[in-house]
């Protein structure tokens, strides 16, 4: 089942993603949390750094796993997304950092890697809440069009228009944007617990009318969150622009 809450600003959204997260947390203090990268989770993270900075939510028990992470650049380079997570998370909350798990594209043998990262999960117990964004092109993780549904972690090539899109990380150049990732499967996500699904801009709205009420179909790999029973969409009004919502999601 799918839930909204519909904000009018990035902060909102942070803030609703927020109490998610913490109350997942208060229920369950050694909670593990799927987590994602990219623009759209950031207001999350800064709010949960405030929380964890003024007392309110306590990361000293939690697990985290990432949803992916590029080939071949190295933790300590500044596009990988353990890079990312420790600036804009990891580094700002007292957690343990051998709580915090994101598959390692730079192992010898990526599929053993992808072996080890399932086992991790389900040695931890599966993920309690999922933190997705959406790419345009529907994406979730790195799961690009055309992905089983039913794959775990696996070796994928990033599609032509996922490398422009994040080409601005990489000096505007998308040939330097790394042609493969480890991602997490549908599968993996799928077998989370709860998944909450925060989607901003007017660019995101055809992609996420057409996941959340448009057929399930692989070729939009996000559709088929309309199959969890447990999907919370946080959205601005821009990306939800496209899709009936009842006045009592409106924030
Ligand atoms: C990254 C990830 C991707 C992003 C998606 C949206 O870990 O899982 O699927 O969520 O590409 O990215 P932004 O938020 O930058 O629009």
């Amino acid at each position: 089942m799918i839930q909204y809450t519909i904000v009018d600003n990035m902060e909102t959204m942070g803030y609703w993603a927020a109490d998610m997260v913490a109350e997942q947390i208060g229920r369950k203090p050694d909670s593990v949390l799927g987590l994602a990268t990219g623009s759209t989770p950031l207001p999350l993270y800064g709010e949960l750094v405030r929380r964890s900075e003024a007392g309110e939510v306590d990361f000293t028990a939690v697990r985290t796993v990432n949803l992916d992470e590029y080939v071949g650049l190295p933790s300590d380079h500044p596009q990988s997304y353990r890079y990312f997570m420790r600036e804009h998370l990891f580094d700002r909350i007292p957690i343990d950092p051998e709580n915090t798990a994101l598959p390692d594209g730079m192992a010898q043998d990526l599929s053993a890697e992808c072996r080890a990262y399932d086992q991790l999960i389900e040695k931890w117990g599966g993920i309690d809440l999922q933190v997705l964004g959406i790419g345009h092109n529907g994406h979730i993780g790195f799961n690009e069009p055309g992905s089983v549904f039913t794959l775990k972690t696996h070796v994928v090539d990033i599609s032509e228009r996922t490398r422009i899109a994040n080409a601005r990380f990489f000096g505007d150049d998308p040939q330097k944007v790394p042609a493969q990732a480890i991602t997490m499967g549908i599968g993996n996500i799928m077998a989370a617990r709860k998944i909450v699904l925060l989607v901003s801009g007017r660019s995101k709205a055809e992609i996420l009318e057409r996941a959340l009420c448009g057929d399930v179909n692989p070729l939009v790999p996000a559709s088929v969150l309309q199959l969890h029973p447990d999907v919370t969409v946080i959205a601005d009004q821009q990306a939800a622009a496209c899709i009936e919502i009842p006045e009592a999601a409106m924030i």
